[in-house]
């Protein structure tokens, strides 16, 4: 029987010839995998590291440590700071991924688990993409393997008709796998990852044969705290993973640094033209998620009530990049009050009856009354109606 055309055609789209070694991809994309973003930091990070490195890996734990933190090689190249927080928590993170346990981030929404993830996978195997998002209708064969049924039908079971997850991939080519969202997939699929991560190997039953880890392999899986409790991680699990919670970011500084920095990556790669002094509203909108994520005002004087939304960090650089373009296509190109007014009016109040009160209540009794934020008072009362 032949094999449908649909079938032996290759997909749709743009091909983006990704893996270890393949070049860039040729045609412009929307966004850039991370290996592809920051070749050139990789491969400067490649060339000036001259720790030992586990099997595998494209660059020793020092040199992965060095290019999700940032710093200066000995040449003058300069490696940008990915994630902003504390250091010891991507060493942990990057030690992991050398040992024979997996690794688990955990944290609430918006704390750059993903981010960190895809991150680690593009230093760590020069290929971020071998990805499994989980849901709650992830099956097996996402974890495991399926099968073209067309070379199923015709040939019987065989090596040549079995689709390997990336997972399997992974594993047959010693490089890091990544699960999205690991607690949103059902126990019994969850559980799949035991004998993989514990006996490093896949049985393929159907053929009598087993696929084997190499070297290399290793797993990162990422969790929101606030879906705990919707499938529970067994404890078998759970011990083989090492967990690391990635937390918020610790103060007003670092959170503003984090916001104009994804803002103007964000913003260059939506061909934005550059907002200047920008950074006051950046300010402006980090100040306002913290108090009342933490309901309490900055100067610890007045409590505040807080809504139902995560207002995380990754909200803050939506509120603000949103306003940019708001700027950029309908204002005078400077970032004013009335562009994020509506960003943040919409990432505050989620539950319109509950979080519209607690809303006005913080404009009235905060917002109302603070030195030099004139502006912004009357930019949310006009979009508050
Ligand atoms: N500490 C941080 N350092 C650098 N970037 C950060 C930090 N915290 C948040 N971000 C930014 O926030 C954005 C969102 O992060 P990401 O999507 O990885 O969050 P997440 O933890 O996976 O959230 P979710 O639980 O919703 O999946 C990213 O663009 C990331 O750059
Ligand atoms: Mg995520």
């Amino acid at each position: 029987m032949p094999v449908p055309e649909t079938i032996a055609q290759p997909r749709s789209g743009v091909e983006t010839d990704t893996g270890p070694g393949r070049p860039q991809p040729a045609t412009e994309v929307l966004r850039p995998h991370a290996e592809h973003a920051f070749a050139d930091e990789l491969a400067a990070l490649a060339a000036a590291d001259d720790r030992p490195r586990p099997a595998r890996w494209r660059l020793s734990p020092w040199a992965v440590a060095t290019y999700l933190l940032g710093g200066t090689l000995p040449d003058g190249t300069v490696i940008t700071p990915k994630y902003v927080g504390p250091r010891r928590i991507v060493e942990v993170a990057v030690t992991t991924l050398a040992t024979d346990r997996a690794l688990l981030l955990l944290g609430v929404p918006g704390t750059a688990k993903t981010w960190v993830s895809e991150h680690l996978a593009a230093a760590v195997s020069g290929d971020s993409t071998l990805l499994v998002q989980g849901t709650a209708g992830t099956p097996e064969e996402a974890i495991r393997y399926g099968w073209d049924y067309a070379r199923l039908l015709a040939h019987g079971p065989s090596r040549d008709a079995l689709v390997p997850s990336p997972v399997m991939r992974a594993m047959a080519q010693g490089m890091t796998a990544r699960v999205e969202e690991l607690t949103r997939i059902p126990a019994d699929v969850q559980d799949t990852l035991i004998t993989i991560l514990s006996e490093k190997t896949l049985p393929l039953p159907e053929l009598g044969q087993e696929v084997q880890a190499v070297p290399g392999f290793n797993l990162i899986a990422t969790a929101n705290d606030r879906d705990r409790g919707v499938n529970e991680l067994s404890s078998a699990l759970r011990r083989r993973f090492n967990t690391v919670v990635l937390p918020l970011p610790a103060t007003p500084e670092a959170e503003v640094d984090i916001v104009a920095r994804r803002v103007e990556q964000l913003g260059r790669s939506l061909a934005l033209p550059p907002v200047p002094d920008g950074v006051d509203e950046i300010r402006r909108v980090v100040t306002v998620f913290r108090e009342l994520r933490d309901g309490v005002t900055t100067d610890g004087r007045t409590r505040v009530k807080s809504p139902s939304g995560t207002l995380s960090t990754a909200e803050a650089i939506s509120v603000v990049t949103g306003g940019l373009a708001l700027a950029a296509h309908f204002g005078d190109g400077v970032l004013r009050p009335a562009d994020i007014a509506a960003g943040i009016l919409g990432a505050v109040v989620r539950d319109p009856a509950a979080d519209r009160v607690v809303w006005q209540e913080y404009l009235e009794t905060v917002v109302r009354e603070r030195d030099g934020w004139k502006d912004f008072y009357r930019a949310c009362r006009e979009v508050s109606g």
